[in-house]
């Protein structure tokens, strides 16, 4: 986890807006005010998108009062949030980014809007949430340390809230490709040799992209209480994930038509 956060301290510092999206339109010799506010419009249109998933698909009336926004970055889903909810918890690995979303909270007037650093602990994080939130961001988390953060996660939410969880499963790499990623992750030097092969300097950032076990996520869910999850399917540049939203059973309430006997 040491390793993780140098890397995304070192990209928020160089790119930090590229770096949450890899969208080039949003890379710092781009960036101007204009370029930030179509940030956040197109950020509010994606959390419009979410919510009206879940009330498809989930719970009809979903509105959120308290959410945690998990890898917040610089604030893009956490600043919309915001706008819907009474009190939005952002927490974020990176002091860099942070400050960033600490710049963003106050130039939208996000009051209501929490900022915190967290670890591979995130006991620090205050009370439960009617809705978790996560985008982008345990793919950079190797999966045996991410999944002990997505069980603390469904610890921090409420009977009936809801969480939206995206995690990488697969992949559409070569097999060269796979191999130089495992040994950059894995075997210390390699990465700072690939640098340097790779005119880059030696202690270039590195963005992790680890697949998840989905048997194993399941059965973390169901261990949780979600006793039932609607998903999407994403895929980045060939990086095959998953959009999982699940909801957290009611205490003494099964919320779930019973499928009876199958036959
Ligand atoms: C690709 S960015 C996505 C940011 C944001 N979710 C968004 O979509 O704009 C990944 C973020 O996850 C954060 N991150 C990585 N590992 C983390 C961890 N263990 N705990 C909290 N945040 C982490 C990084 O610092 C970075 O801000």
């Amino acid at each position: 986890m040491k390793n993780v956060k140098i890397d995304w301290e070192k990209l928020a510092v160089k790119e930090a807006y590229y770096s949450v999206t890899t969208n080039y339109k949003y890379r710092n010799e781009n960036l101007s005010d204009e370029v930030k506010d179509d940030f956040f419009i197109e950020a509010k249109q994606y959390t419009e998108r979410l919510l009206a998933v879940i009330r498809d698909h989930l719970v009809k009336d979903f509105a959120p009062k308290r959410i945690l926004d998990f890898g917040c970055g610089v604030g893009r889903t956490s600043i919309p949030f915001s706008e819907i909810a009474e009190e939005v918890v952002a927490a974020d690995i990176s002091e860099n980014m942070l400050k960033e979303a600490e710049n963003n909270k106050a130039l939208r007037g996000a009051d209501n809007l929490k900022l915190m650093q967290t670890g591979s602990d995130i006991s620090n994080i205050p009370g439960r949430f009617d809705f978790v939130h996560s985008l982008y961001v345990f793919q950079h988390i190797p999966a045996s340390e991410g999944r002990k953060i997505i069980g603390q996660l469904l610890d921090k939410l409420e009977d009936g809230g809801v969480i939206a969880l995206q995690v990488l499963y697969a992949n559409e790499l070569s097999c060269v490709k796979r191999v130089s990623y495992w040994l950059r992750v894995n075997i210390p030097g390699v990465k700072k040799i690939l640098n340097l092969l790779r005119r880059k300097p030696w202690n270039a950032p590195m963005m992790q992209l680890n697949n998840y076990p989905l048997n194993s996520v399941a059965a973390d869910l169901r261990e949780a209480g979600c006793r039932h999850f609607y998903s999407r399917y994403t895929n980045h540049a060939g990086y095959k994930g998953l959009f999982i939203f699940a909801q957290k059973t009611r205490l003494g309430e099964e919320n779930v038509t019973d499928l009876g006997e199958i036959p």
